[in-house]
C-alpha cells in the first residue's frame, strides 16, 4: 500500500521531468483570519491536489498594542516552525512559511519577518529575514533577495513585497521564478506598491507566487492552485485587482495638471513635466457619462526621490490618476464615485527613461478586478539615445490610475539620516516656473502688509 503511494507520488507529485511545477497559496481573501493552527490542515490539503510548493500566508497581526505577542496568532515562533516541518515532511512537499521572530540584536529585542522554506524531507532549507521596522539595529539580511533551490531544478528568490520595488536587475537576474511575501508590520504607503507584483511578473516574465494569494488559477478552497512554467511565464496578463482600502495618498510632490475631460471626447494631448522628465499624455475617451463636472482625473508627472521605509528610492512615474478633488497641486486618489460613467477608448502614455540603472513597469489600479492582456495593453520599450517607454490601454473603465513607474536605481540610498537632504534635493527639483510666480505672489502679499504696518508706524511716529 505504501509502495504504492510512493509510485503514486512520482508519476503525479514529482515534477522533477516536466517543463512546469504546481504552486498552492492559500486565498486569504475568503479564509480569514487564518491563524498557524491551521497550518498543518493546509499543507495536506495542498498534498492532496500533488502541490510541489505551498506558501502560507503571512500571519496577520490582530492590533498594535500586544503585537509581539499574537504576532503568529497565539503560538510561538519555535512551535510552529516544528509543525510546520514535521508536516512539510509528511507531505512531501516544499512550504514557505512567513513568520515573525524575535531575535535579539545589540541588547535590543526586535520582531523579523522570517521567510522559512521546508523542503520535501522537512529540513529547513533556507531562511530569509527582514527587520519589521525602520529604525532597527539588526542587520539581518544582507540582500533584498534570497535564493533557494528545489529538487525539481527551479530557483527560486524569496523577497518581502515591498522589497520587490528595491530589488534591482542584478539582484533578480537569473531567476524566474519568485515568492513574495508580505509584511503587515511595516506596510508602507505607497502608490505603487499595491499592484507591483502584477507588473513586476508582467514585464520581467515571471511567475510570482504570493502569500497574500494574488496568482492566477484555479480556486479549490482553501487553496488558489497554480500549475506553472518552471522557465517564466508564457502568457503576458496584468492583473489589476481594486485596491483593498482606497489609498489616500497626497500626491502633492507630483506636478499635475487636470484632464479635460470633455476635450478627451475628441482626443486629448498634453505634456506634464517635473524638471527635465515630461510625460507625453494621450487620452480619448468614448464616453463620459452624465455629470462631468463631477469627474476629476489628473495628469501627473514625477521625477525623485520615494521614501520606502528605511531605504529612499529612485522614482520616475508618469500617470492619468483619478482625483477625489484636484486643487492646483494636490490630489488624493479617488473612490469607486469618482471613475463612475468614464470609459476611455484608448489612453497613451510615453516618456523617456534613462537607459543606465533603470527599470520602467505599467501601472494599473482599477475599481473592479480587470485582466489586462496584449488586447487591450501595450507595454514598449524602445532604445534610442534614451529609453522610450510607451504604455496604452484600450477601452477600458473603472480606472483609478494608469501609468509608467519607472525605477532609478542610481539615486537609491540606504541612509535614515540622508532623508532630509533628500526630501530638499527633491523640493529644489521640484520648483517650477509656475510655483516661482506663487512664491513672489505669496512674498508681495507678504511684503504689502509689512509695508502697510511699516508706513503707519511711521505715520504715527511724525
Ligand atoms: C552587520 O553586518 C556587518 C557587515 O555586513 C558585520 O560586520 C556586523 O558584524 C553585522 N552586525 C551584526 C550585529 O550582525
Ligand atoms: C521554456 O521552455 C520551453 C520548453 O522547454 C522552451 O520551448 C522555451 O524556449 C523556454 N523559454 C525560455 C524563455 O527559455
Ligand atoms: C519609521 O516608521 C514609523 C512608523 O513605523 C514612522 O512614523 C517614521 O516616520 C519612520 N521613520 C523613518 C525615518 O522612516
Ligand atoms: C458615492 O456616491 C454615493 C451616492 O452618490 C454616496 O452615498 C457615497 O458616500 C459616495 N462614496 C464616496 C466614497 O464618496
Ligand atoms: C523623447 O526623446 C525624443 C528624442 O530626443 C523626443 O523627440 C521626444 O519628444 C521625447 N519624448 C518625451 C515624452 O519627452
Ligand atoms: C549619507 O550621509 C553620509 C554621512 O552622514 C555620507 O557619507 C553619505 O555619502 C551620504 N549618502 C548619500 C547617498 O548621500
Amino acid at each position: 500500500m505504501r509502495l504504492l503511494f510512493v509510485l503514486f507520488f512520482f508519476c503525479w507529485g514529482c515534477a522533477c521531468g516536466s517543463e512546469s511545477y504546481r504552486a498552492a497559496v492559500v486565498d486569504v481573501k475568503e479564509f480569514e483570519p487564518i491563524t498557524h493552527n491551521k497550518y498543518t490542515w493546509l499543507i495536506y490539503e495542498a498534498a492532496k491536489a500533488n502541490v510541489d510548493l505551498l506558501v502560507l500566508p503571512s500571519p496577520r497581526v490582530i492590533s498594535d498594542a500586544n503585537k509581539e505577542s499574537c504576532a503568529n496568532g497565539e503560538g510561538n515562533f519555535d512551535e510552529v516552525v516544528t509543525a510546520v516541518s514535521a508536516a512539510a515532511q509528511s507531505a512531501q512537499m516544499y512550504v514557505v512559511a512567513p513568520l515573525y521572530e524575535r531575535v535579539t540584536c545589540q541588547d535590543k529585542v526586535e520582531l523579523v519577518s522570517s521567510n522559512l522554506v521546508f523542503d520535501r524531507t522537512g529540513a529547513l532549507i533556507a531562511v530569509h529575514r527582514k527587520a519589521s521596522n525602520n529604525f532597527t539595529k539588526c542587520n539581518t539580511t544582507s540582500s533584498t533577495v534570497g535564493r533557494f533551490t528545489t529538487d525539481f531544478g527551479v530557483t527560486f528568490g524569496i523577497v518581502v513585497e515591498e522589497d520587490l520595488i528595491l530589488a534591482s536587475p542584478q539582484d533578480i537576474a537569473g531567476i524566474e521564478n519568485f515568492v513574495v511575501t508580505d509584511n503587515t508590520l511595516s506596510k508602507k504607503s505607497f502608490l505603487f506598491a499595491k499592484q507591483f507584483e502584477s507588473s513586476f511578473a508582467f514585464v520581467n516574465k515571471v511567475n510570482v507566487i504570493s502569500s497574500s494569494g494574488e496568482i492566477t488559477g484555479e480556486r479549490t478552497p482553501p487553496l488558489i492552485i497554480a500549475k506553472l512554467r518552471k522557465n517564466g511565464s508564457d502568457h503576458s496578463t496584468l492583473l489589476a485587482n481594486p485596491p483593498r482600502s482606497f489609498p489616500s495618498e497626497d500626491l502633492s510632490q507630483y506636478v499635475s495638471k487636470p484632464l479635460n475631460v470633455e476635450a478627451s471626447l475628441r482626443g486629448y494631448s498634453d505634456s506634464v513635466c517635473h524638471g527635465t522628465f515630461c510625460c507625453q499624455f494621450y487620452v480619448k475617451s468614448s464616453s463620459i457619462g452624465t455629470n462631468p463636472q463631477d469627474i476629476s482625473y489628473g495628469l501627473m508627472a514625477f521625477d525623485g526621490i520615494h521614501q520606502s521605509g528605511s531605504t529612499n528610492i529612485g522614482v520616475q512615474a508618469c500617470s492619468l490618476v483619478a482625483c477625489a478633488g484636484l486643487y492646483k497641486r494636490s490630489c488624493f486618489i479617488g473612490s469607486k464615485n469618482t471613475t463612475a460613467d468614464i470609459k476611455f477608448s484608448q489612453v497613451s502614455i510615453n516618456a523617456n527613461f534613462s537607459k543606465e540603472n533603470s527599470a520602467q513597469f505599467p501601472t494599473v489600479l482599477t475599481t473592479a478586478q480587470t485582466i489586462f492582456n496584449s488586447g487591450n495593453l501595450k507595454f514598449s520599450i524602445v532604445n534610442k539615445e534614451q529609453k522610450s517607454v510607451t504604455s496604452e490601454i484600450y477601452n477600458t473603465e473603472n480606472i483609478l490610475t494608469f501609468g509608467i513607474v519607472g525605477r532609478d536605481y542610481s539615486k537609491d540610498f540606504n541612509d535614515v539620516r540622508n532623508n532630509t537632504k533628500g526630501y530638499i534635493l527633491d523640493f529644489s527639483e521640484y520648483i517650477s516656473s509656475e510655483n516661482v510666480q506663487e512664491f513672489f505672489d505669496y512674498v508681495w502679499i507678504r511684503l504689502r502688509v509689512l509695508i502697510f504696518i511699516v508706513s503707519v508706524y511711521i505715520l504715527e511716529m511724525m
